[in-house]
């Protein structure tokens, strides 16, 4: 019997193409494991959103050189986008890898693998009947959180974002797939549904001859019997309107969470990153979704070092960081990407700066979470569990507790009595 293995390195979408494209693979009577060095097949997928990820990549696929000579009969499938981005180049530094697939060719990947794979599997199926149902575990490592790519691509043209490059237009799932997917996770034990795409809130599909925009495919989804918890990844700031904070606040399932990815406070450099909104409108939506849902918490993502940031660039960030009060902030250095309409011009913060503005900003952030934590405390919240005594609450706080640690996929009640750097720390209330 075959042994499959997946590694995602990029986001959550990447993660989901990932155990999406080792579906065929485990139809085929592949047996899921944990461990990479028992596998006769790996996939990857791989990011390319920044350098790092991509050297990441790029030095993963090389360690598993000896991996995939040591059996003539292994094989190594490279998806993502930096596949995508990277294709002839990889086939051919790393002629170890079975198969490349980009981004782009997820919906055609069933047959691609068909026809890099021949028959090299069957002979390892012991039992093909009994594999349709064959999963790679959830992303997140927890069986009651379903991940539904509900679109893909994206339609903007950020100056330093390689996304429309390796994922191309959006594309949107038909409606009815989506609640059809979603009935099918929820009979199988999935409490919670994980939406994602590139921007998942741009969302547009017809149901009943009605336009469904994603306020509306909120509802509908929010309608589905067994459903406890529904979020979303990543949303455009642009597509958060007041339709949506009240769907959002309407829906009994939708979580109070959002993540509004401001990259910078400073209206010049929005500008030049092509982001199609003032720090004004940025601000006015964070506070539109308050109003709706008092108690919402927000998480955002900035880029420091972009081409010409100045002093005062950054410092306009520093202080949108604070009138936003995001729980967490991911941050990043500007790194440039071929080929992007930022990467023509010079990326002129030094490497020095670039780090000492990311260090600032990180501490910035770490006292904003350390106080969205504390300000928790006292407060009961219903986590549901992703491993005995560690789960997460409806505002996608991480929670830890003492007593009864629970099974994943209950719902538990816990009080928080601290915190500890990004996690709510607490007691079970058995009440
Ligand atoms: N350099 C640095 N960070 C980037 N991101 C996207 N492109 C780049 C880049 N070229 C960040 C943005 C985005 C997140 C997924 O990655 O903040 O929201
Ligand atoms: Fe990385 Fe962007 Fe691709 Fe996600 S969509 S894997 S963040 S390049």
């Amino acid at each position: 019997m075959g042994k499959l293995h997946a590694i995602a390195l990029g986001c959550q979408m990447s993660a989901a193409d990932g155990a999406e494209l080792a579906e065929p693979l485990l139809r085929r009577g592949l047996r899921w494991t944990d461990s990479p060095q028992e596998a006769d097949a790996i996939v990857i997928a791989t990011c390319t959103v920044r350098q790092h990820a991509e050297d990441r990549a790029l030095s993963l696929i090389g360690s598993l050189k000896p991996w995939r000579e040591a059996d003539e009969r292994r094989v190594l499938i490279v998806s993502g986008c930096a596949a995508e981005r990277l294709k002839g180049w990889l086939q051919e530094r790393f002629p170890h890898v079975d198969l490349v697939v980009g981004a782009k060719s997820v919906e055609d990947y069933p047959k691609l693998v068909e026809q890099a794979l021949g028959r090299r599997f069957d002979a390892l199926a012991e039992n093909l009947e009994a594999f349709g149902a064959a999963r790679a575990p959830s992303p997140t490592g927890s069986p009651a959180t379903a991940f539904l790519t509900i679109m893909r691509g994206c339609n903007y043209s950020c100056s330093y974002c390689i996304v429309p490059a390796v994922r191309g237009r959006e594309l949107y799932r038909p409606v009815e797939a989506i609640l059809e997917e979603a009935r099918r996770r929820l009979d199988e034990g999935a409490r919670e549904l994980m939406l994602l795409g590139q921007t998942v809130n741009s969302y547009r599909g017809e149901h009943k001859g009605r336009p469904v925009r994603f306020a509306e495919l909120l509802r509908l989804l929010d309608a589905l019997p067994g459903l406890k918890r529904l979020r979303f990844m990543s949303p455009h700031p642009f597509f958060v309107d007041e339709r949506l904070a009240r769907a959002m606040a309407e829906c009994r399932s939708v979580c109070p969470q959002l993540h509004l990815p401001a990259q910078s406070g400073s209206d010049r450099l929005l500008k030049l990153m092509r982001r199609n909104y003032t720090r004004g409108e940025l601000l006015r939506k964070a506070q539109l979704l308050r109003r709706h849902l008092p108690g919402v918490v927000l998480s955002t993502d900035v880029i420091v070092g972009f081409p010409t940031e100045t002093d005062e660039d950054f410092e306009m960030t520093l202080t949108m960081l604070e009138e936003l009060a995001p729980a967490s902030a991911y941050c990043f250095k500007y790194s440039p990407r071929q080929p992007t309409e930022a990467a023509l011009w010079p990326d002129d913060c030094p490497p020095s700066l670039k780090e000492e503005r990311l260090a600032r900003l990180n501490e910035a952030v770490d006292r904003l979470t350390e106080a969205s934590l504390l300000a928790q405390r006292g407060r009961r919240f219903e986590v549901l569990v992703e491993q005995g005594g560690f789960g997460r609450t409806p505002e996608g706080y991480k929670a830890r507790w003492n007593g009864a640690a629970g099974l994943p996929g209950e719902l538990v009640s816990v009080r928080v009595t601290g915190a500890s750097r990004r996690t709510l720390l607490g007691e079970r209330d058995e009440r």
